[in-house]
């Protein structure tokens, strides 16, 4: 029995527009996915495991394991059991805030998995194309560091898309960027990546590293740094030869775990004198000094007497937040 076949016995309907249609799209499904019936399982966690999908794909329709917070080695043992149980094809979901998605991608890789389906949102496309060049699946991880913040995770995330603080909050990081400090940051050329003061190019004390740029870079890149927010909880700093990667997890409406995770080429990490200290040690210093400020907005809107906040005009990336966060509640 094939997709095909379910639907064009002789019937009354077989000549109908929608049946055609659905003809046509079925063929189109059983193509993409290379299975008898284009029906896909949803990936469900916990659920989702080795015998419900075996039994999807066995059965002829497509199904998908879902990999949740399972790490790579367990997303590894779960493909392999699947694979014993059927010879058919299957896919893998992957949750796209998940820390070591990348290590997720290799395992996937590894077993030839045909079908990758993305979870928790995909990047939207004009932030792909401002880190395109960036290797970030080569990138490992070398270094994390764990923060327990007293602050609503919006709050951090608002944090991280506005610069007028810097100027007033960030001494060490306005030495490297002085940019920062001027006009609030109101300037600064995120599309481009912002630039270092003169001699200076990565996020360390100095400015500088002896770890190399990342091949492939555009002109700008190799001197400048960008930062991207993925909704809904992924902040994404990009130097030219080192990635700070920052997921964060709400435990409760005050409290966050900040996991910052510093992510170098396996060609520097490889190197014998390789330390990750210059660039972990700057970030550590700034993000301290964010999380302060984060403790101390959560506490005034603990206070009796707030009601409200108020958005400066310059404050438009906060409002998307705003926004973003209204649609999925409505
Ligand atoms: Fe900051």
């Amino acid at each position: 029995m094939s997709g095909e076949g379910l639907i064009a016995e002789p019937r009354a309907v077989h000549a109908s527009v929608g049946h055609a249609r659905l003809k046509e799209l079925m063929h189109r499904g059983t193509e993409f996915l290379g299975c008898k019936v284009a029906i896909l399982g949803g990936a469900m966690s916990w659920v989702s495991e080795r015998s419900l999908v075996s039994a999807i794909s066995n059965a002829g329709g497509f199904g998908v394991i879902a990999c949740g917070a399972m790490s790579p080695e367990l997303l590894d043992t779960e493909i392999a059991e699947t694979k014993a149980r059927t010879d058919r094809p299957f896919g893998v979901n992957l949750i796209t805030m998940h820390p070591q998605l990348s290590e997720l991608i290799d395992t996937c890789a590894k077993h030839h998995v045909g079908h990758v389906v993305l979870a928790g949102g995909l990047p939207p496309g004009g932030a792909i194309d401002r880190i395109r060049r960036y290797p970030l699946a080569e990138l490992r991880i070398a270094r994390r560091i764990g923060y327990e913040v007293e602050a609503n995770w919006k709050v951090i995330l608002e944090n991280y898309n506005e610069c007028y603080h810097c100027g007033g909050v960030h001494p060490e990081l306005c030495k490297v960027v002085p940019a920062f400090k001027q006009k609030g940051g109101m300037d600064l050329d995120w599309e481009r990546g912002v630039p270092h003061r003169e001699g200076a190019w990565t996020f360390t004390m100095s400015g500088t590293t002896n770890r190399k740029p990342f091949a492939g870079l555009n002109e700008d890149e190799q001197t400048r740094h960008k930062g991207e927010l993925l909704y809904p909880n992924f902040m994404l700093s990009l130097s030219a030869e080192h990635a700070a990667a920052f997921t964060l997890w709400p435990t409760s409406p005050s409290h966050t775990t900040i996991l910052c995770d510093f992510l170098f080429h396996p060609s520097e990490i490889a190197q014998s004198d390789f330390n990750p200290n210059d660039a972990v040690e700057f970030w550590d210093i700034t993000n301290r000094q964010d999380w302060v400020i984060c403790e101390s907005v959560q506490r005034g809107m603990a206070s009796r007497v707030f009601r409200q906040g108020f958005y400066a005009p310059m404050e438009s990336m906060s409002l998307d937040i705003r926004r973003y966060i209204r649609e999925r509640l409505e």
